[in-house]
């Protein structure tokens, strides 16, 4: 199989037509959201579900999130409290996960909740909530990427990775936002962060005015990733898919360095330079101008590009932690942390 591309912004009513045509056949295709490119699927159908986890090489145990149209499709499938819906109506539609309780019979089949009482609903922009709003169902999606593997921002990424895997991939060009969405686990008035992703977690704190518990991070910790063992990641339930070496490229990954070594590909990020960059294999720059919003977008793109140079490793220069840089340390972490 080799997928067809269609590109949403010349053609949007045949990528529309032919999308919900494959997914009410029950098959996944990769499109884009303002993160990453998604695979996927109807969170109502196992068979569904099911082709998701084989394309992806990703364990059944890591719940998927499932997309919504908007806030009332979400309250069909999850239950909203006072914090959880508040959330909603600020960042939704965009790049914030709320993990919320499951609807009993809410027709999610336990396939993509993994079986927890829990679901990650999200509300993507654009083209993707559109066809959404049209199929009437939840779309479970995880990143449109082999399990482990660095999250696609661009159609062409899919199409390297998965490309023979899938029937369809639809082409919304760069991804805005660039790193996966900030997923927030809200219970008994408690707030939990997840992952952090494209939504700041001052901005929740801000907008709550409750704390953002952090959990330990699995890049300090000693679980694997999207492919590690059933035990270590049921140790890990609370956010399965957020393990080290859950973002990695082929080449090793040196991260703050204040050197670069001869042959490297370097990454560096703002004005300030790295002596030894004119012996590097190659340089980019997250984002000359110093701004995390458009290094969070730059990232995965950089990381494919870098890592298609063949280099052994990959340096990258220190990238402040507040905002996005939280998200964005988070998975250069990942990137650089020890293989399973
Ligand atoms: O931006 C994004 O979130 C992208 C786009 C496609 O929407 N999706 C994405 O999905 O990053 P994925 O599967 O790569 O990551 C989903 C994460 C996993 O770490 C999973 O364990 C966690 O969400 N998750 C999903 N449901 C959960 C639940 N009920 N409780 C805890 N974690 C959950
Ligand atoms: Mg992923």
């Amino acid at each position: 199989m080799s997928a067809r591309i269609i590109d949403i912004s010349r053609e949007p009513d045949l990528a529309l037509s032919e999308a919900l045509t494959v997914l009410f056949a029950g098959q996944p295709i990769a499109l884009p959201t303002e993160t990453v490119y998604g695979l996927a699927a109807d969170a109502t159908n196992p068979a569904a579900i099911t082709r998701i986890y084989e394309t992806k090489g990703r364990p059944r145990f890591n719940p998927l999130i499932c997309h919504m149209a908007d806030l009332a499709m979400a309250e069909r499938y999850g239950t909203f409290d006072p914090v959880s819906r508040r959330l909603a109506e600020a960042f939704w539609p965009g790049p914030l996960t709320l993990v919320v309780p499951l609807k009993r019979n809410s027709g999610i089949h336990s396939l993509a909740t993994a079986g927890l009482d829990s679901v990650g609903i999200r509300v993507p922009r654009g083209f993707a909530g559109e066809l959404i709003r049209r199929f009437d169902r939840p779309l479970a999606a995880p990143s449109a990427n082999t399990s482990g593997r660095i999250s696609p921002t661009s159609a062409r990424h899919v199409a390297e990775d998965l490309g023979d895997r899938i029937a369809l991939i639809l082409d919304g060009g760069a991804a805005m936002v660039g790193v996966e969405s900030t997923i927030v686990k809200v219970e008994d008035g408690r707030l939990r962060l997840l992952r952090p992703g494209g939504v700041a977690a001052e901005e929740i704190e801000s907008l709550t005015g409750l704390y953002l518990e952090r959990p330990v991070t699995a890049a300090s910790g000693e679980t694997s990733g999207e492919d590690g063992s059933e035990a270590d990641i049921e140790a890990r339930i609370e956010a399965p898919g957020m393990l080290s070496s859950h973002y990695a490229p082929k080449a090793g990954v040196r991260l703050n360095v204040e050197n670069a070594r001869p042959g490297e590909a370097l990454i560096l990020f703002g004005s300030r330079d790295v002596p030894g960059a004119d012996k590097a294999a190659a340089v980019y720059n997250l984002s000359p101008s110093g701004d995390l919003g458009e290094a969070a977008a730059r990232l995965f793109d950089l990381l494919h590009a870098a890592d298609a140079c063949g280099v052994d490793t990959i340096a990258v220069a220190p990238v402040p932690t507040e905002g996005l840089g939280e998200a964005i340390n988070d998975r250069l972490e990942r990137a650089g942390a020890p293989r399973p």
